[in-house]
């Protein structure tokens, strides 16, 4: 078994057979440069490690990053302290669970609104229809961004999230002119309407991070920028796939389905569930400072450590018959929002939005069926979820 095998469009329907073969041992790849790891047991303990540098590693898992002045701006997602810890205490600062619970009439109503515009027709495609525009709506919101511009924001995600997949060989793809406008677009976009809240400050997200100061410290322009392109991008793609991914998981096992109908109050539980069974973020990595030995590997320093969450969230020694689908399955600690100093800002936003999209799902369209041919999956290895998925259902 090589890394290979996970970049092979054909795994992308069902890449979990390969993920069994890579997880059980550790091993090297590229002259030892990189190092697999796909147990729920040292990947939990890599995570939590703070010798583990986030720095860096996208352009060297996507080498199609180019040279880092090309890079998107940079976002605390891939620094250490004592930068991380700044500019992430700014962002947890102005997103506090008391600003994520009461967007809950907002989400419930945007919910509703997307369920309704089909109510009557007997179809919707979940991607188009409901997980996509939920999430760029929320996030546009909390951010300050005006409404006509949700669109144009959706399609700048869309490209964004292209440009960091690590099987893409952007100067091979027509692909690479939409992403490169997609970058300068959203800088351009942001450039302005930042300029306009410094002189016009509303209560929305973006004026809170203009106006947060910790230690006397001021996010500088490219911080600001870097803070909204990760926000954009971690909290739309992501929270979409895991609505999308929750509802094929609940089609393809009815039992599971029925027992939410039954009992909304399981869809937390369901949540937790779909996000260790198909987690929209499959992998991520670290940077290991000093040389170390990892299972039978003898690891360089600086080498990169590939995590693989997907195969940790289903290792037999963490979790009783982790092929199986169980929506109260408990304990149930997945690794889909990673672990440690790293651990999701967002978690709390895409646990409410994904359980109320996930529970009117299951309470309100009668009978769905799930149209298996219509499903095809996004190209992309990092980021899991469907292109397009079209139910069926009646009324
Ligand atoms: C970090 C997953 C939704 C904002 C992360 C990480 C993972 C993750 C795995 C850590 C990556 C690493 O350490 O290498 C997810 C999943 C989501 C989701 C599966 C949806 C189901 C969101 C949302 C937001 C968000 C809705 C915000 C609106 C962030 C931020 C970080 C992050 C800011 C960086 C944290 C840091 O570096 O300290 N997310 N995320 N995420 N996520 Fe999410």
């Amino acid at each position: 078994m090589t890394i290979a095998a996970l970049f092979d469009p054909a795994v992308r329907p069902d890449p979990y057979p390969v993920y069994a073969q890579l997880r059980a041992e550790p091993f090297a790849v590229m002259d030892g440069a990189l190092v697999v790891i796909g147990d729920h047991q040292r990947c939990t303990a890599i995570l939590r490690d703070p010798a583990m540098s986030s720095e860096r590693r996208r352009s060297l898992l996507g080498s199609n990053m180019g040279e880092p002045d090309e890079l998107p701006p940079t976002s605390f997602l891939s620094l250490d302290p004592p930068d991380h810890t700044r500019l992430r205490k700014l962002v947890v600062k102005a997103f506090t669970p008391r600003v994520v619970s009461a967007l809950r009439p907002r989400i419930e109503a945007i919910v509703d609104e997307q369920l309704g515009a089909v109510a009557g027709t007997g179809e919707i495609d979940i991607v188009s229809g409901l997980a996509y525009p939920l999430p760029v709506r929320i996030i546009c919101e909390l951010l300050g961004v005006p409404e006509a511009d949700h669109e144009l924001f959706s399609e700048f995600s869309r490209w964004l999230v292209r440009g960091l997949d690590p099987s893409l060989t952007i100067t091979e793809t027509a692909d690479a002119q939409r992403i490169e406008q997609a970058r300068t677009g959203f800088r351009d976009y942001f450039t302005d309407l930042i300029a306009r809240r410094r002189t016009d400050p509303r209560d929305d997200l973006l004026t809170s991070l203009i106006r947060a100061e910790q230690d006397g410290d001021k996010l500088t322009h490219e911080e600001l920028l870097g803070t909204c392109t990760l926000l954009l991008v971690a909290g739309h793609e992501t929270t979409a796939n895991l609505i999308a991914n929750g509802v094929i998981a609940l089609l393809r096992h009815p039992d599971q389905l029925a027992a939410l109908r039954a009992d909304p109050s399981l869809v937390d539980g369901a949540v937790e569930e779909v996000l260790r069974f198909d987690p929209p973020v499959q992998l991520t990595t670290r940077i290991i400072r000093e040389a170390a030995r990892i299972g039978d590997v003898d690891v360089p320093a600086d080498a990169v450590l590939l995590l693989l969450i997907a195969a940790a969230n289903r290792d037999p020694a963490a979790f009783d018959e982790p092929d199986r689908f169980d929506i109260r399955r408990t304990p149930n600690h997945h690794l889909a929002f990673a672990a440690g100093a790293h651990f999701c800002l967002g978690s709390g936003l895409a646990r409410l939005e994904a359980s109320i999209a996930l529970s009117a799902f299951a309470t309100r369209l009668r009978d769905p069926e799930l149209d298996e041919a219509s499903l095809t999956y996004r190209p992309h290895v990092n980021l899991r979820g469907p292109d397009h998925l079209r139910v069926t259902f009646n009324g």
